[in-house]
């Protein structure tokens, strides 16, 4: 008898390239990620069309795409639903939802159809535990050169954050632009976390003095990047 654990694929993990598929979307054909190279992407699951919670997702995501686009990142959308469920859902609410001021909203960016849940189940967006029929609201961040760098989970009841997905592209951009970390809760603007003392080109930089270094102990060193030289670096003119 067949193992039911043998067929499940498994899951995606940061540092891994992210899985490839064609699909059908609401702007026609995608092969991803060949289509995205040299372009950040944000690949994101919906649980359902017609359902509130998406419904107030799909509309602050498409308010903020241009946003995200000065950032070099394209957004793309999955649900399970086919692609007249779609149309019909994004036709709805362009022309009869505002929510909380946004009104009028025309999603821009693709949304695949995944009836056959191929896609899906690939990205480890179905959760059983949580839904057997429904993607989670997952979110993968793949980088311009294919490579998954950050996943969120969320579950059905709960809607994103979507500064927060704002804000973690930009300071994954920050780190491998500057090549530091950064702290919690960091926006442009804050410290930036420096390597340990000993690192190449730190070290000696450090003894010269030319950094401008607060360290909290040996371990946990920090050095200012002005918001503008973050934003000026990342953000397209
Ligand atoms: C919603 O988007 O509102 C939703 C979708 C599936 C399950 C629960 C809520």
């Amino acid at each position: 008898m067949e193992n039911p654990e043998m067929q499940i694929t498994p899951m995606p993990r940061i540092g891994d390239k992210a899985p490839e598929f064609k699909a059908v979307t609401t702007q026609g054909p995608i092969n991803f990620p060949e289509d995205y190279k040299g372009s950040w992407v944000i690949l994101f699951s919906h649980p359902a069309d017609f359902t509130p919670v998406c419904t107030s997702e799909f509309i602050t995501f498409a308010t903020l795409e241009d946003k995200f686009a000065q950032a070099n990142c394209k957004l793309v959308g999955l649900s399970v639903d086919g692609l007249y469920s779609h149309i019909a859902w994004l036709r709805t609410i362009k022309e009869k939802i505002e929510y909380k001021g946004m009104k009028d909203v025309e999603v821009k960016f693709p949304l695949i159809e995944d009836i056959t849940m191929d896609v899906a189940k690939k990205y480890g967006m179905i959760q059983p535990g949580e839904s057997n029929t429904k993607a989670v609201r997952a979110v993968f961040y793949i980088d311009p050169k294919g490579i998954i760098r950050a996943i969120i989970y969320y579950p059905l009841s709960t809607g994103r954050n979507f500064d927060e997905l704002y804000r973690a592209l930009i300071a994954m951009q920050t780190a491998d632009a500057f090549s530091v970390a950064t702290p919690a809760d960091w926006q442009p603007g804050d410290d930036v976390i420096v390597p340990p003392a000993g690192s190449c080109g730190v070290a000696k930089d450090r003894m010269e003095g030319k950094e401008q270094l607060k360290c909290y102990d040996w371990f946990f060193c920090t050095k200012p990047i002005d918001k503008e030289t973050v934003l000026n670096t990342i953000l397209k003119k």
